[in-house]
């Protein structure tokens, strides 16, 4: 029997570096839990190479669960320019296309509870390296439009695969668009916005110039660790509220959650 109160967050599985003894540890608590639905926000591989697609693809089929993807800077090919510039995201909708259980946009997951895509990537960028995060204004007009159209009473969440804050402590140029996405989705009063990238869990509040925003990190799946060991989140929904745990590999358990801050300094992605 499906949990419908249970919601997993998974996210840089980076399959080409995949940690297998994490995802097998995974699908198996997948398995048991048998949550409503699993959130995969991005980076699914290293290089978008087909076979790290192929491998992703088989390993979200076995988990017998209702999934959603989002797509990551990982996930735009890497060896072949021309392909990036002509259809950068052939191979991702390519993948998204074979799976047999995808969530649509929208689609209640959990009792009054919808997911929504926010598309934080992009092909090319004015600054260098291209791997943080850009919203632009029609991937945020997208976004705020399936919100619009979720029935009254149903609560949004929101995935994405770059954590929202603009910038860092020291002024460093994060992701660009985040801070007007923060303020327009707390002024809609998400739930909360799901993202990976950052390679280590977080569950901070955020105070926009549109109300209080909670974003949820989820950590790696891969051997690119960066300060905790591989880990996801699982997501409790009792109707009014959401409760994170993060659940780590090397503990078997309750993983370290970083509170209070998008941990600093450039992704280990990059
Ligand atoms: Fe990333
Ligand atoms: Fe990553």
């Amino acid at each position: 029997m499906t949990d419908e109160t249970v919601l997993y967050h998974l996210s840089d599985i980076h399959f080409g570096l995949v940690d297998r003894a994490a995802i097998d540890w995974a699908a198996a608590e997948i398995a048991r839990d048998r949550p409503a639905a699993v959130a995969i926000t991005g980076d699914l591989t290293m290089r978008a190479r087909h076979r790290e697609f192929a491998a992703a693809s088989a390993w979200i089929q076995s988990l017998d669960a209702p999934v959603s993807v989002e797509v990551g800077n990982h996930d735009m090919p890497y060896f072949n320019p021309l392909e990036r510039i002509r259809d950068p995201f052939r191979r991702y909708r390519t993948m998204r296309a074979g799976l047999d259980r995808l969530i649509a946009p929208g689609e209640e997951v959990l009792p009054g509870l919808a997911l929504v895509s926010l598309q934080t990537t992009i092909p090319f960028q004015k600054r260098w390296p291209w791997v943080d995060g850009w919203i632009t204004a029609e991937a945020l007009e997208s976004c705020l439009a399936q919100i619009d159209a979720l029935p009254p009473g149903t609560g949004a969440l929101v995935c994405g695969h770059h954590p929202l804050p603009e910038r860092r402590g020291d002024g460093r140029l994060l992701t660009f668009g985040g801070a007007q996405a923060m303020a327009e989705l707390a002024r809609r009063k998400v739930l909360g916005v799901l993202t990976g990238h950052v390679h280590d869990a977080f569950d901070l509040v955020a105070d926009t110039s549109g109300g209080r925003l909670r974003m949820i990190g989820a950590g790696t799946l891969s051997h690119r660790t960066r300060t905790t060991p591989p880990s996801f989140n699982i997501l409790h929904w009792d109707g009014q509220e959401l409760e994170l745990h993060a659940r780590n590999f090397a503990q078997g358990g309750e993983g370290a959650v970083l509170v209070g801050k998008v941990p600093v300094g450039p992704a280990p992605s990059a």
